[in-house]
C-alpha cells in the first residue's frame, strides 16, 4: 500500500521498465507494466505467507479480473444486469466489502495495485459470502483505458486517494483533470464520482478540477463539499486520518452529459 510514507519517496523511486505483466507460479500479477508516464502509486512487496498467497490465487481465480480479458460484459461477468460501482484504490478493502453487503442490487468492481489488500479484500469477501464483487489487481489507469466500456459505470469511488503531499510529488495525484474527463467517459448519464480525501490541499485541488471538468454537475451545489454521507464506510485512511485530528472532504459529482 502506498502509505502516508511512500508520499515521501523519491522520484527515483518508480518503478522498473517492463512490458509485460510479471506473474508468479499461480497466474498471479506480481507487478505492472511500465508507462512513461508518471505513477500515482509505488508498488510495495508488502507480506504475504506462502499458505495465504495459495489461498490468494484460489480467491482470485474465482473473483479476479485481469487486463488481458479485455473490455467488460458485465451481465456475463456477475450474471446479472445490476448497476456497477467501480472504486479505484480499496487498500485493504475494509469499507468495500462493506458496501457489497450493503447494497445487494449493486456489482462492485475494485482496483488496487496493493497485493496484501487485494489478498485481504478476497479474503474477508470469501469469508462473508460477499457475490457481487470483482477485483482488479492493477494500475487503474490501464484498466480504465482497456477494460471499463464507456457509458457503463453508475458510481465511480475514489476515496482518499495518496495525497502526494510534498509539493514537489503533488503531480502524482491521481486526481487530474485529464482522470476527470476519463470517468466521465465511463459514467453512464447521471452517474456520479464520489471522491473523499482527509488532506485539505488536495480537497481544494479536487474542487477546482471538479468545477472546471466538463459535463459535470456538483451536486451539493457549485463549490460546495458534499456532507459526509452515511453510506460511505469508515475506510482504514479516515479512520487514521481522523485519529491524527484531520478532516475529511466529500465531493460528488453527477455526469450530466
Ligand atoms: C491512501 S490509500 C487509501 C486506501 C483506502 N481507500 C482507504 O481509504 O483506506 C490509496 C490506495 O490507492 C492505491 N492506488 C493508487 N494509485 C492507484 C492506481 N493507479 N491503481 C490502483 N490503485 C492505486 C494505492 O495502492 C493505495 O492502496
Amino acid at each position: 500500500m502506498s502509505d502516508s510514507d511512500s508520499n515521501d519517496l523519491p522520484e527515483s523511486s518508480a518503478q522498473p521498465e517492463t512490458t509485460e505483466v510479471e506473474r508468479d507460479e499461480h497466474g498471479v500479477p506480481l507487478n505492472v507494466p511500465n508507462a512513461k508516464r508518471i505513477k500515482s502509486f509505488v508498488v510495495r512487496k508488502g507480506r504475504i505467507s506462502p499458505a495465504h498467497r495459495e489461498l490468494y490465487a484460489e480467491h482470485f481465480a474465482q473473483k479476479g479480473l485481469t487486463l488481458e480479458g479485455g473490455k467488460l460484459d458485465y451481465a456475463a461477468v456477475f450474471g446479472n444486469d445490476n448497476p456497477v460501482v467501480l472504486e479505484v484504490g480499496f487498500g485493504m478493502g475494509k469499507s468495500l466489502v462493506e458496501m457489497c453487503q450493503a447494497n445487494l442490487h449493486l456489482n462492485y468492481i475494485g482496483i488496487e495495485v496493493h497485493t496484501p489488500g487485494v489478498a485481504r479484500l478476497l479474503r474477508d469477501a470469501e469469508e462473508m459470502g460477499v457475490e457481487n464483487l470483482r477485483v482488479y489487481e492493477f494500475d487503474a489507469i490501464e484498466i480504465l483505458a482497456h477494460c471499463i466500456p464507456d457509458d457503463s459505470l453508475q458510481t465511480m469511488q475514489l476515496f482518499f486517494p495518496d495525497p502526494w503531499h510534498k509539493a514537489r510529488h503533488n503531480k502524482r495525484r491521481i486526481l487530474t483533470l485529464q482522470f476527470a474527463e476519463t470517468i466521465r467517459k465511463k459514467l453512464k448519464v447521471g452517474g456520479t464520482f464520489h471522491m473523499a480525501t482527509d488532506w485539505e490541499h488536495y480537497a481544494e485541488q479536487m474542487l477546482e478540477v471538479m468545477e472546471s471538468a466538463p459535463g459535470y454537475e456538483n451536486i451539493a451545489g457549485k463549490g460546495e463539499y458534499h456532507p459526509r454521507p452515511d453510506f460511505r464506510p469508515l475506510t482504514k485512511f479516515e479512520n487514521r486520518g481522523e485519529k491524527l485530528g484531520h478532516g475529511v472532504w466529500d465531493l460528488i459529482y453527477k455526469k450530466v452529459n
